[in-house]
């Protein structure tokens, strides 16, 4: 006995610190996945209950002229109304009609949310207030609640240019994308000329997590501009977020039952044709755009959206639509934006897979957060003026009555200047 106590003694020590050593572990583990589930599950900070309506949205309406204006909640609100003004203190009209639903959870974050959506002008697009292309205001009641102040800037109704931004793969990169946001306000702060936002998709990486789409929408907020002016903007379907009804709920489903395309006016004279290039590209879609093509001739200017690179700067080319292009090049697209690749370029005019001063320049690839790779820029169809680079960016795009000016944006030093600014002619 006393010859093993010196020996048992240490042992018993020994597990003891094991137990000791393992409780502590479980410990650790446990408060981890708590406070992993507490972080990834909550609802974003402006989502309060009681308190004035978040997430405030417009996307361009299917009748030419049309708003969709979309807000979150934390609880279901009958009987919202919104205002409309033409002056923040002058007369206004309210808008009834206002149609609330919770979002859907499809991966189960247990989070609860409602959004809410309503249409104006409800059906007359010639209402007092929608003439000419000026401001307005809105604010959204609902009882003693109300939001602030917002306003907005419709479209112009006859041939004046035209100002977009556009950029896309907004994933991942919490910081960054929040920076980029803020970037996007800034420049509308700058320019009130800025209509809409073209977004080339990737908004979130899993596109059936509520959680990441909540965070999305919050960070969208920061594109609102101090004053309260909300930035339109015209979405395109990423391969992250191909299935699943997030995309459709956030958005007012601006494309069809069977796939996002759709077909946009910013005024008359540009056209903005959205395509989904997680759908096949053949058959009922490119019907579709045939069609679209064909009737948007008469418009000065006709631009395509859509995720995938058919030009790209990093990855392999692989001839994935070539019946898009074709119909692009038939129709004479004035301008193809692409997105996924995560890294900035422009390339040359290109017709029938060459070079051609006749030919449509691809721009696009991605950079308002996602991490950027390194492109490829000795390929033929990225030399000068074309170029590639690794940055953050968003691309602003003015549409006058004989060219259409391209500018790339970034809060990053490291774009040359020559890279960042040139002109594409209007296409026969
Ligand atoms: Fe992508």
């Amino acid at each position: 006995m006393s010859d093993a106590a010196p020996f048992d003694g240490p042992a018993r020590g020994g597990s003891w610190k094991l137990r000791g050593l393992l409780l502590a572990m479980v410990v650790v583990v446990t408060a981890l996945t708590l406070w992993r589930w507490i972080a990834t599950t909550r609802l974003p900070e402006s989502v309060v209950a009681g308190g004035p309506p978040t997430h405030v949205r417009l996307v361009p309406g299917r009748i030419p002229g049309s708003f969709e204006l979309l807000w979150t909640t934390a609880e279901e609100r009958p009987d919202q109304k919104v205002w409309l003004k033409s002056s923040p203190d002058g007369p206004g009209f309210v808008v009834e009609g206002v149609e609330q639903k919770p979002f859907p959870d499809p991966a189960g974050s247990g989070l609860v949310a409602w959004r809410s959506r309503v249409v104006f002008p409800p059906d007359d697009p010639d209402s007092w207030w929608f003439e000419g292309e000026d401001d307005h205001w809105l604010e959204i009641v609902w009882g003693a609640v109300q939001s602030r102040a917002y306003r907005f800037r419709t479209f112009p109704s006859l041939g004046e240019p035209v100002t977009l931004l556009a950029g896309g793969d907004s994933l991942d990169e919490l910081g960054p994308r929040r920076r980029m946001n803020d970037f996007i306000r800034e420049q509308v702060e700058a320019d009130p000329a800025i209509l809409a936002f073209l977004h080339g998709g990737d908004f979130v990486r899993h596109g059936e997590r509520l959680d990441e789409w909540l965070d999305w929408l919050e960070d969208w907020d920061r594109t609102t501009t101090t004053d309260g002016r909300l930035l339109p903007i015209v979405p395109a379907r990423g391969n992250h977020e191909a299935t699943g009804p997030l995309f459709d709920f956030v958005f007012g489903r601006p494309g069809t039952t069977a796939g996002a395309w759709y077909e946009r006016s910013i005024g008359p004279s540009l056209s903005v044709v959205t395509l989904d290039s997680n759908r096949p590209v053949q058959g009922e879609q490119l019907d579709w755009l045939r069609a679209t093509l064909e009737a948007s001739r008469a418009r000065r200017w006709t631009i395509v959206q859509y995720h995938f690179e058919l030009w790209p700067a990093i990855r392999p080319r692989q001839e994935r639509a070539p019946d898009w292009i074709q119909a692009f090049e038939e129709f004479g697209v004035d301008l193809a934006i692409e997105c996924n690749g995560h890294c900035v370029k422009r390339t040359v005019p290109i017709l029938r897979g060459e070079r051609d001063p006749e030919g449509l320049v691809y721009i696009g690839e991605g950079g308002l957060g996602a991490k950027q790779r390194t492109p490829e820029p000795e390929r033929w169809w990225l030399q000068a003026p074309g170029f590639a680079a690794n940055a953050a960016h968003v691309w602003k795009l003015r549409f006058a009555a004989e060219s259409v000016d391209l500018e790339v944006l970034s809060p990053d030093s490291g774009l040359e200047s020559t890279a960042a600014r040139g002109s594409a002619p209007r296409r026969p």
